[in-house]
């Protein structure tokens, strides 16, 4: 990894998040968590399942929880590993909602009137979005923030979110004279996954809030059903290039070539040395069988995982307690700084 930290003399601390707001895609696997997989085996990682963030839109108190244990089980199935990571519910680590309040006095209006997210996701009717939706970037700095997280992997949609969050340490540590006591979050955003696009339509990022159920592949979406959405997928007429240069124009054809690659970890220029010149009638067939051969175990161990709630329960509460034990000084020390009584 690179010199991300700067100046910052502290450890070196994987730090991410996903909201447990109903079916993980396979956006959320391949442009993140199949990367937590692999740095866990060098790296402190935290992986937190951010209920804060999924009630900025209204959500189901009666499913709520069994969502937060839902994203856990698909994270343990992918191969996240509690002994190695830290992984935990966000509203069991108090120091996020306090350190959000904090920053929120420390970030600037004008910064995050620009985050492209909430325009999208508050659409025409913003006077109607919840005021935690316009500050949700500023609770996604402080999760990291409290962790002194300083490599951050996401997909390439969260690249504005963690440009505020380097923004927001910068003028905490500036504000307070508190040199470099945050360290500046480096986005790790990475391989072909980075951004996997709609199904149906190839320049629009595949996304659980699109309508169309066959936009997207879900993790809990069986053998059948990801074979016919693949089918169904939008392509065009003409066949595969041989060259990457000859995805330039065809959205659609960049994205299943792209997600082929993600999946079989190979480059857009190997799968296309494969499959220059093949029909869509050939590639799609071919791309259904790699995804179901990648897919269906972890859909199968995610599902044996949710027959056993009390398991992912043990795993959250043992989180939570690890969780706490790194956030809690943190925090203490951010008290001081900001001059609280009684610190
Ligand atoms: P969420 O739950 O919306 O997304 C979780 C992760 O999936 C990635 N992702 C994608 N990657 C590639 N292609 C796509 N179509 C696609 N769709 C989603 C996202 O980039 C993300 O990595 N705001 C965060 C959650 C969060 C967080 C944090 C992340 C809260 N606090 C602190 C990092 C650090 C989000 O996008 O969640």
């Amino acid at each position: 990894m690179s010199d991300a930290a700067t100046a910052y003399q502290g450890p070196q601390r994987i730090y991410s998040g996903m909201q447990p707001s109903g079916d993980l895609h396979l956006g959320n696997y391949l442009g993140a968590l199949i990367n937590w997989v692999k740095l866990q085996e060098e790296w402190e990682c935290v992986f937190c399942a951010v209920d804060l963030h999924a009630i900025t839109v209204p959500q189901d108190p009666k499913k709520l929880a069994s969502q937060t244990r839902e994203i856990t089980a698909a994270w343990l199935a992918a191969g996240v590993d509690p002994d190695k990571s830290i992984v935990y519910a966000q509203s069991s680590v108090p120091a996020h909602s306090e350190l959000a309040w904090i920053l929120n006095c420390t970030a600037r209006m004008g910064w995050v009137e620009r985050m492209t997210q909430f325009k999208d996701k508050a659409g025409k009717d913003s006077e109607r979005a919840s005021v935690g939706l316009f500050t949700y970037p500023v609770l996604q700095a402080a999760d990291i923030l409290a962790f002194k997280g300083t490599h951050v992997p996401v997909g390439e949609d969260q690249k504005q979110h963690l440009e505020l969050s380097r923004d927001i340490a910068d003028r905490f540590n500036r504000d307070f004279d508190a040199e470099n006591f945050f360290p500046q979050p480096e986005p790790l955003i990475q391989g072909p996954g980075a951004r996997v696009m709609s199904l149906k339509d190839g320049t629009k990022k595949m996304s659980k809030s699109d309508p169309s159920e066959l936009s997207r592949i879900n993790f809990i979406d069986d053998a059948d059903v990801i074979a016919k959405k693949i089918k169904k997928a939008k392509s065009d007429a003409d066949a595969l290039p041989s060259e990457v240069e000859g995805l330039e124009g065809r959205p659609e054809a960049r994205n299943l070539v792209g997600i082929y690659g993600a999946l079989a970890e190979k480059t857009n220029a190997e799968v296309l040395a494969e499959f220059g010149g093949e029909g869509f009638g050939k590639f799609k067939p071919a791309l259904a069988e790699l995804a179901v051969e990648k897919l269906s175990p972890i859909t199968q161990k995610m599902r044996s995982y949710m027959d056993d709630p009390a398991q992912i329960d043990a795993v959250l509460k043992k989180g939570a307690e690890k969780a706490n034990a790194i956030s809690e000084p943190i925090i203490k020390e951010v008290r001081e700084i900001v001059g609280f009584w009684n610190t």
